[in-house]
């Protein structure tokens, strides 16, 4: 009986999670929207939410929203997939996930590439970087906007203060070639995995490490099973807010401007408010009991000097131009 009660109470946690907007009535389109992320704080979980809830006020009666966080309806090695088989409409992926469909988006993971977020999104917003919103056009995925994580921090099971310290460790990746040389630039092993798999890959040592912003390593509790989290800033994390073309041009043009507006409008806000929200979750790491080991400009220059050879390494699949662009952001 008390199984059946907690098996009850779990499957009610997790509708009350994966339907937290879906209010949807007959006659709307309606719009999933899957992602990977979780917690309250994170700046991907507000944006979408803010997304959903403008969609769900301003074209009530007209389309509907439903957000999907956590990996629920899809983790991230499904998500897009399912976008082109129409399985779901609205995601925002890390742009580390779209190596097998163009390795432009390399550009976003080269490291210490932008000094600090403002820098990637004077970048996003430029010409060469709107251009690449519709990179992956031919394939059928629409960009509707970059929305910025944050900065991201290696962390592991000892203290890493310099590069050489990560010798021979094993550190979780997203699925980029860039993020595999830029491990393999420090001596160590980089090993791709899904993002909701991480906890347990770093708690069980599968990994003694891994890398990634303050919000993700706060919502998803990495520093309650790492030694430390190192403050590198070696490296961006941000989204492809998109869609898929079959579901954006099967909408009568009207509902179609509308859309993109809040689309737009949404997506300036997320960049605004997201230096605050990273903040907000490196106290928060520090409050719960995280250590945070801060470097000094000596010890930072070993990581720039150790990682920054990685660039050439991609410069023909990216193209000199755009790592230019980037680099003067
Ligand atoms: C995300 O923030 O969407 C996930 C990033 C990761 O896989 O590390």
């Amino acid at each position: 009986m008390k199984k059946l009660t907690l098996a009850l109470s779990a499957l009610a946690l997790s509708i009350s999670a994966s339907t937290a907007f879906a209010s949807c009535e007959s006659g709307e389109i309606v719009a999933k929207l899957s992602h990977v992320t979780g917690g309250t704080t994170h700046p991907k979980v507000v944006a979408a939410n803010q997304f959903a809830e403008r969609v769900n006020t301003e074209m009530n009666g007209v389309m509907c929203v439903e957000v999907f966080p956590n990996s629920t309806l899809f983790g991230d090695s499904k998500e897009l997939e399912a976008l082109l088989l129409g399985d779901v409409q609205i995601l925002a992926p890390s742009l580390s996930k779209f190596g097998s469909y163009s390795p432009k988006y390399g550009v976003f993971d080269l490291p210490f590439i932008f000094k600090d977020m403002d820098a990637a999104i004077r970048f996003a917003n430029s010409e060469a970087g709107k251009g690449l919103l519709n990179e992956m056009q031919d394939v059928g995925f629409v960009g509707l906007g970059y929305w910025m994580s944050g900065m991201k921090y290696f962390s592991a099971n000892k203290p890493l203060i310099e590069p050489s310290d990560a010798n021979g460790m094993k550190f979780r990746v997203q699925t980029s070639d860039v993020a595999k040389a830029m491990i393999e630039a420090m001596g160590a092993s980089p090993q791709p995995m899904a993002f909701a798999e991480v906890y347990g890959a770093l708690q069980t040592g599968v990994v003694d490490g891994q890398e990634n912003t303050w919000s993700n390593i706060y919502t998803k509790k990495f520093f309650e099973v790492q030694d430390s989290v190192t403050e590198t800033n070696h490296q961006l994390l941000a989204y492809l807010f998109m869609t898929s073309s079959e579901f954006l041009d099967g909408l009568e043009p009207e509902v179609r401007e509308q859309f993109l507006k809040i689309a737009d409008e949404v997506t300036q806000q997320a960049n605004e408010q997201v230096k605050a929200a990273e903040a907000e979750n490196r106290a928060n790491i520090l409050e719960a009991g995280g250590k945070i080991n801060t470097l000094t400009d000596e010890q930072r220059q070993k990581w720039v000097d150790t990682m920054k050879p990685v660039w050439k390494q991609f410069e023909g699949e990216i193209g000199a131009d755009l790592i230019e662009a980037a680099a003067g952001s």
